[in-house]
């Protein structure tokens, strides 16, 4: 039975259609509000508008739920890998054992990035953030591979794709040892997906990297948790500069540069760089948990909070039990993990951070892993980037294969002056 929401406007009434998602999510339609009524809606950090309709996550805050195409992000993390997730995402059904052996086939075949490219990581400067090296070098890929227009246009997105998931690990490397001053490790064809990233990072003439399972096991496990999540802040980046039919590489470079602010992926480097201040002072968190109080502190919990989980985000919880195995593996204890978990039973006790359902998001523990992993703390966000790149994809192809594609523009309330003349400037007190 089609439902219908009512509103009154200058005593006239509206009906706007309810639309019913397949978990029972129910929508209001206002894509008419404007034709109908004159009036448009005003959603600041668009907390309640849905931008879209997609088939590929599901969350459900409340009851702390992520399924990637149906299958929940636990049961992904146990039985699948990085590169398998990936194809779940973006072809929308986990591959066949004929379908993934070509895919890992074709990400071998890409993995290498063009020689010239190598000047521009070279004349970056030393200090330079490895996000914002990232962003430049993904964008900078169009004018490497230009498009073949000989190809048809799934051809050449399939192409883009797979030269786009390979590179980005490979790129990811490259910055790490130029800006260590070490020789570049060119991707094997004999290791997969993860192994060949840890291999591209700490492999030396001096020191040979050894695969270790466990620690490639955890990296897959890490990435997966992070492919995607609807429409966060940074795939809104992707699918809106998507919007306006811009490249895939472009697309996704303004999705790393959404991704890197410290309210979203560039919370894991936070974390860690508030976790350490905490076991500076003593592993005194009093004051912090005292500023984050304050309501006039800009200061946030980092790690804490999400616009979507009003209670423990599932992958949280699966990345602080990898905490324990990965430090088990390597070196066995790390303080900011005590650290970690103690501020996480003080905040979960405390009236403020119950009553604002503030609980441990994704970033709190996924930095003690990569710690652990011997990943620097200016590549964390890279390490978010990689891990949520399959999730950006898939959203831009499900957006660009939408028979309503629409170019983003939001619309405005104008608060500003009414109507004035030009004042010459001689007369202007
Ligand atoms: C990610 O969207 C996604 O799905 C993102 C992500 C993904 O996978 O893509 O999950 C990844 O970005 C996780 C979030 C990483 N960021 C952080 O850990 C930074 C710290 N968290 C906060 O800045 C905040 O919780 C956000 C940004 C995550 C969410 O902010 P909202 O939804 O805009 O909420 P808000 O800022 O309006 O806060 C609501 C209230 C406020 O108090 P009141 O004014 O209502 O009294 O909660 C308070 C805030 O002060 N609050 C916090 C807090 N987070 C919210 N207070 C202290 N510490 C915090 N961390």
């Amino acid at each position: 039975m089609k439902q219908s929401a009512k509103i009154i406007i200058d005593g006239k009434t509206f009906e706007l259609p309810i639309i019913t998602g397949s978990e029972g999510e129910r929508v209001i339609d206002i894509s008419r509000l404007r034709k109908d009524t004159g009036l448009v809606t005003l959603d600041p950090g668009f907390a309640n508008t849905a931008s879209c309709q997609s088939s590929i996550t599901f969350m459900d805050g409340e009851r702390g739920i992520l399924r990637y195409r149906g299958i929940p992000v636990g049961q992904l993390a146990e039985h699948s890998t990085f590169v398998e997730t990936a194809y779940l995402l973006i072809n929308g059904e986990l591959p066949t054992q004929k379908q993934l052996n070509r895919f890992s086939v074709m990400l071998n075949d890409h993995s290498v990035v063009h020689e010239d490219m190598r000047a521009f990581f070279e004349n970056f400067p030393r200090w330079a953030h490895p996000m914002g090296i990232l962003s430049s070098m993904v964008n900078a890929l169009r004018a490497f591979y230009p498009e073949i227009l000989e190809r048809t246009e799934e051809e050449e997105i399939n192409i883009s794709v797979t030269r786009l998931l390979s590179k980005v690990r490979t790129m990811a490397a490259m910055s790490y040892k130029i800006f260590r001053g070490h020789k570049l490790v060119y991707p094997r064809h004999d290791l997969t997906y993860a192994a060949n990233f840890l291999n591209m990072m700490f492999d030396s003439p001096v020191r040979p990297y050894v695969i270790d399972e466990h620690l490639v096991q955890a990296l897959n496990v890490f990435w997966i948790l992070h492919a995607d999540h609807e429409q966060n802040c940074s795939t809104a980046a992707v699918r809106l500069v998507g919007s306006a039919k811009v490249n895939l590489y472009a697309a996704i470079s303004a999705g790393i540069c959404a991704l890197w602010g410290s309210l979203h992926g560039g919370a894991n480097q936070a974390v860690v760089e508030m976790l350490s201040q905490i076991h500076a002072n003593g592993g005194d968190m009093a004051p912090f948990i005292a500023r984050a109080k304050d309501k006039n502190d800009p200061f946030r919990l980092m790690g804490f909070g999400h616009r979507v989980y009003k209670s423990y985000d599932p992958r949280a919880r699966i990345m602080k039990k990898m905490c324990d195995r990965v430090l088990d593996r390597v070196k066995g204890h790390d303080p900011l993990l005590d650290v970690a978990k103690r501020l996480e039973e003080v905040a979960l006790k405390d009236p403020y951070f119950i009553d604002h359902h503030l609980y441990p998001n994704v970033d709190f523990y996924s930095g003690i892993v990569l710690r652990a992993m011997g990943i620097p703390l200016n590549m964390f966000t890279v390490m978010f980037a990689i891990g949520r790149l399959p999730g950006w994809i898939s959203q831009w192809k499900e957006s660009i294969e939408d028979p309503n594609w629409k170019i983003h523009r939001p619309r405005q309330i104008y608060t500003g002056p009414n109507e004035r003349d030009y004042v010459p400037i001689q007369e202007r007190d």
